[in-house]
């Protein structure tokens, strides 16, 4: 994302309320560190049916400017790794790992300091505006109010100022008079606005967006999309964009990280993840969306079935029950992140079969596939074939460029998406 006119350290809003330096109030500061690095999270909840592992070893770095989307299918644990590094789980849930803004921790800070970071360090858009509008005051009450936390010095008359300014920036008509609205008052895109406005009044450094357009109409998705790509000029933000739909993350990430069943299973750039994606999850994902760019016209392929319980998970590779491309060594090991190419990494043996789609999900699904490969039935298409021609048999060594897995990789480096001319720079 390119945000002109934005420099991330310091911004001046129109009442003149400067936002000095960004939140540095606990041990570990680094300027020089990463915006946002998460490392090997894992979240655990005990339940009557046993522990719940919705988050496994997920890792992933945010650098400044950037918007990494990242996109999985309902209880893939999109939401639980966001809720952690909010410091907004409930108090059941066990969180081991580490999540460090700017070089410092914020596992395990209390309250009483997360609440110094949220809002100003890190904010967050949930998917039901309700969530964050509190139904029984006036939305400029509740900027105000947010304004008033990080600024104590903030005049009401300054403050009011800004709510009316936030209102108008994220779209709102009379943003004057609307600023003593209830929220009751607004339309369910109307109050996404507002909550968006919200998460930008403290001019953050990372805005982590939960399905922002999930409970919207098709219309107005569009809108709050451009909503929030105001929210990140206006801001110089970061935004970490959650979705089920990768549709919705392809106008508007850099990067993109697809999880499955609580764990990263491939993570590129848009362009990798779109084009050349090498994890069948991934290109099953593809193959639900309509595409406007396939020579001929595509049918849609769904994946068939659904992600495993996340109880007691039996070793081996989560999609395999699901996935065309299925054989008996997947079953040995949970494959870890391999490399596949510059800043591209996928969690799967047979990337090699899952290059030759080059984004074609029909290639490699189709609407008989799994309910053939969990018959037992032989491996359905020609790309489940082995280079020679010949079935890829159990005992088969994974692909030459998966030898070593990703961990031992060193960082290859944002991969700033091209086709919206921006570079890595542009916000740094
Ligand atoms: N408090 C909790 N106690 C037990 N299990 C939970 C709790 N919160 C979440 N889970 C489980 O963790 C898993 C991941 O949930 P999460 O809400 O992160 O999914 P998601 O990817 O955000 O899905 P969606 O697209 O539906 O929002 C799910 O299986 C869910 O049931
Ligand atoms: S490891 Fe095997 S089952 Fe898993 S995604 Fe790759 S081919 Fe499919
Ligand atoms: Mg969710």
């Amino acid at each position: 994302m390119s945000t002109p006119g934005t420099t991330g350290a310091t911004a001046v809003s129109s009442t003149g309320t400067i936002s000095r330096g960004r939140t540095q109030s606990l041990p570990g500061f680094d300027a020089a560190a990463p915006l946002l690095q998460v490392t090997d999270l894992n979240v655990r909840f005990p339940t009557d049916d046993g522990l719940v592992h919705a988050v496994r070893g997920v890792d992933y770095t945010l650098r400044s400017g950037e918007v990494l989307g990242i996109v999985g299918e309902s209880g893939s644990g999109k939401s639980v790794t966001s809720l952690a590094v909010m410091g907004l789980l409930p108090g059941s849930a066990r969180v081991t790992g580490s999540v460090k803004y700017r070089g410092q921790e914020l596992l395990g800070q209390g309250d009483r300091s997360m609440s110094r970071i949220r809002g100003k360090g890190v904010s967050m858009i949930f998917q039901d505006p309700m969530t964050s509008l509190d139904p029984v005051y006036k939305v400029g009450a509740q900027i105000e109010e947010t304004l008033r936390i990080h600024d104590k010095s903030l005049s009401s008359k300054a403050a009011e100022t800004r709510a009316v300014e936030l209102l108008e920036l994220v779209g709102i008509p009379n943003a004057g008079d609307r600023v003593n609205s209830y929220p009751h008052e607004f339309s369910g895109g109307m109050r996404q606005r507002v909550v968006i406005a919200i998460a930008m009044a403290n001019q953050p450094e990372v805005i982590i967006a939960d399905e922002p357009t999930t409970a919207l109409d098709v219309t107005v998705q569009a809108q709050i999309l451009e909503v929030l790509q105001t929210a990140l000029q206006e801001t110089g933000a970061a935004m970490v964009m959650i979705t089920h739909d990768l549709g919705v993350v392809a106008g508007i990430a850099d990067r993109v990280l697809v999880m499955y069943a609580g764990r990263p299973v491939e993570i590129g750039s848009v362009e990798d993840i779109y084009y050349e994606p090498r994890m069948p999850y991934t290109l099953g994902l593809l193959g639900s969306l309509p595409r406007l760019d396939a020579p001929t016209r595509e049918r849609l392929t769904p994946i068939l079935g659904s992600p495993p319980s996340l109880v007691n998970m039996p070793p081996g590779c989560p999609f395999a029950p699901r996935c065309p491309l299925h054989i008996a060594e997947c079953d040995a090991a949970e494959p870890p992140l391999f490399q596949v190419g510059a800043g591209h990494e996928a969690a799967c043996i047979r990337t090699e079969q899952v290059e030759r789609a080059h984004g074609h999900a029909a290639e490699v699904f189709s609407e008989t596939a799994t309910d053939a490969v969990l018959a037992g039935d032989a491996i359905p298409t020609d790309l489940a074939l082995g280079e020679a021609g010949g079935e890829t048999t159990a005992g088969d060594a994974p692909p030459p460029d998966q030898t070593e897995p990703a961990a031992d990789v060193p960082d290859t480096g944002s991969v700033i998406s091209s086709h919206r001319g921006t570079t890595d720079g542009d916000r740094a």
